[in-house]
């Protein structure tokens, strides 16, 4: 038996739907736990690329339970798309949605792009509707995937929905649409109903069965260690909590049957969207990275910032994370960067206010990298197993390793998912 729960290190985009879709080939179980249409997870098996938002990665493995769990907000049509798009590509989906998982309203989306609209300092969202979606749940107004089920709404619901609607209300402040708003939530909840309706239920059930039947499962994080609302780059955060604790409570499974955490990274850094980033290289290094990296968001389209990789922030998730082991994705990636340019750095502590720390201080954006260096790069065509990969990649993982104290396990070299080699 075993608990995997798979986690993205740094701002997003690490590979951790590659690394979900792997680890779930033994599992009975796996579960999306946080976040929404938000993410975006490659996948590419059989040369054929699948780009899941809501989906978890291992429902192209239909022997495998795959679960859209509690934490998970939906938005129905991006989720009724894909369950269309898998079908059409020949899989039948082996799904279960949780009942508790709240609803992305339409409203949603559009008092996302109002609270983008009027900060001067913008977040840049994937415009999903995702910090008002959690909002509307905390405020205890969301309506729940369970809620879909009844074909008279119940007064809970109406009231429910008629609280967004005021609360939509006092941002837009135009109230002859009121009574149509509420048709308009009502209508939209029912659209997709026929497609997603079979798939919903209560999933701790299915969990409970699992862990008393020591069964393996896979838990696969969406987003990443700092864009958590607590311990990201606040406000440039999304609204959950995607690491690993965070991860547990969106599944519904206890940190005690943890078994391994393993903490996705790239060899270098990307973000999308605005914030922080130490080693953000904004030169020909830069741009040659997301040309070879392809780094151009999943979901939004948008390119992606990149830079060198930032151990600092590595060790910092690896203690907020209890991370047990590491996926280094896109060393073929970063080889040729070596190749091209002679030299790759990694960022071991940062200047401080005249101080050299080794920590991420709240107030990032003061510090500035400092760098070790790395001359060569390398090439990892054809390697298959750790010994075939030429020593300055071995020297890098290695590298790794020691300044984080955590041993790498997955080494990625290409997006497909046999593009992996694993370290004994
Ligand atoms: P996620 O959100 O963490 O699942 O990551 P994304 O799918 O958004 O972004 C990762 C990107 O890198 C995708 O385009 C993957 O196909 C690609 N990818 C993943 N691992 C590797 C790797 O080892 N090498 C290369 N070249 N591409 C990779
Ligand atoms: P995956 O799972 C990369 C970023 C957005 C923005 C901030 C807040 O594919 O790694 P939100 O729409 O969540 O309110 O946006 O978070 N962001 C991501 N960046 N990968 C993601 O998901 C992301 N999900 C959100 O770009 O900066
Ligand atoms: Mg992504």
């Amino acid at each position: 038996m075993a608990v995997k729960v798979i986690i993205g290190a740094f701002w997003g985009d690490e590979g951790k739907g590659k690394c979900a879709h792997f680890e779930a080939s033994d599992a009975k179980v796996s579960i999306r736990a946080t976040g929404g249409a938000n993410a975006g997870h490659t996948i590419v098996v059989n040369d054929k690329k699948y780009a899941m938002h809501l989906l978890p990665s291992s429902i192209l493995r239909e022997d495998v339970m795959s679960i859209i769990g509690p934490g998970v907000v939906v938005d129905l049509e991006v989720l009724s798309n894909e369950i269309k798009t898998i079908k059409e590509a020949g899989i039948n989906p082996n799904l279960f949605i949780s009942d508790r998982a709240c609803i992305v309203l339409p409203s949603d989306k559009e008092m996302d792009a109002f609270v983008e609209r009027i900060r001067e300092h913008k977040v840049g969202t994937t415009g999903r509707g995702i910090g008002p979606a959690y909002a509307a749940k905390d405020h205890r107004i969301a309506i729940r995937m369970g809620e879909l089920k009844d074909n008279r709404k119940s007064s809970t619901v109406m009231d429910k929905i008629r609280c967004n609607v005021e609360f939509t209300l006092l941002f837009y402040g135009n109230p002859y649409i009121k009574g149509k708003y509420v048709d308009k939530i009502e209508n939209y909840l029912n659209e997709f109903k026929t497609e997603i309706l079979p798939y919903i239920c209560d999933t701790q059930a299915i969990i409970n069965s699992a862990l008393a039947n020591d069964e393996t499962i896979v838990i696969e994080g969406a987003q990443a260690m700092y864009l958590d609302k607590d311990h990201g780059d606040y406000p440039y955060v999304t609204s959950s909590n995607p690491t690993a604790a965070g991860a547990c409570c969106g599944a519904g499974i206890g940190p005690m049957y943890v078994t391994d955490v393993i903490g996705v990274m790239k060899a270098y850094c990307s973000r999308v969207g605005e914030g922080p980033f130490q080693t953000e290289l904004f030169d020909e290094v830069g741009d040659r990275i997301r040309d070879l990296g392809y780094e151009y968001g999943t979901t939004t389209g948008r390119p992606r910032r990149c830079g060198w990789l930032d151990l600092v922030r590595a060790k910092n998730a690896v203690h907020v994370n209890s991370i047990s082991a590491w996926c280094v994705n896109h060393i073929d990636t970063l080889g040729k960067i070596g190749m091209e340019f002679g030299t790759i750095k990694v960022c071991t502590s940062y200047d401080y206010c005249c101080k050299e720390i080794d920590y991420v201080p709240t107030d990032s954006e003061k510090a500035s990298p400092i760098y070790k260096e790395f001359e060569g790069g390398w090439d990892t065509t054809g390697c298959k197993t750790y010994e075939d990969l030429p020593a300055n990649a071995k020297a890098y993982i290695e590298f790794i390793e020691e300044y984080t104290g955590v041993p790498v396990k997955y080494i990625g070299i290409g997006p497909a998912d046999t593009d992996v080699i694993i370290k004994e």
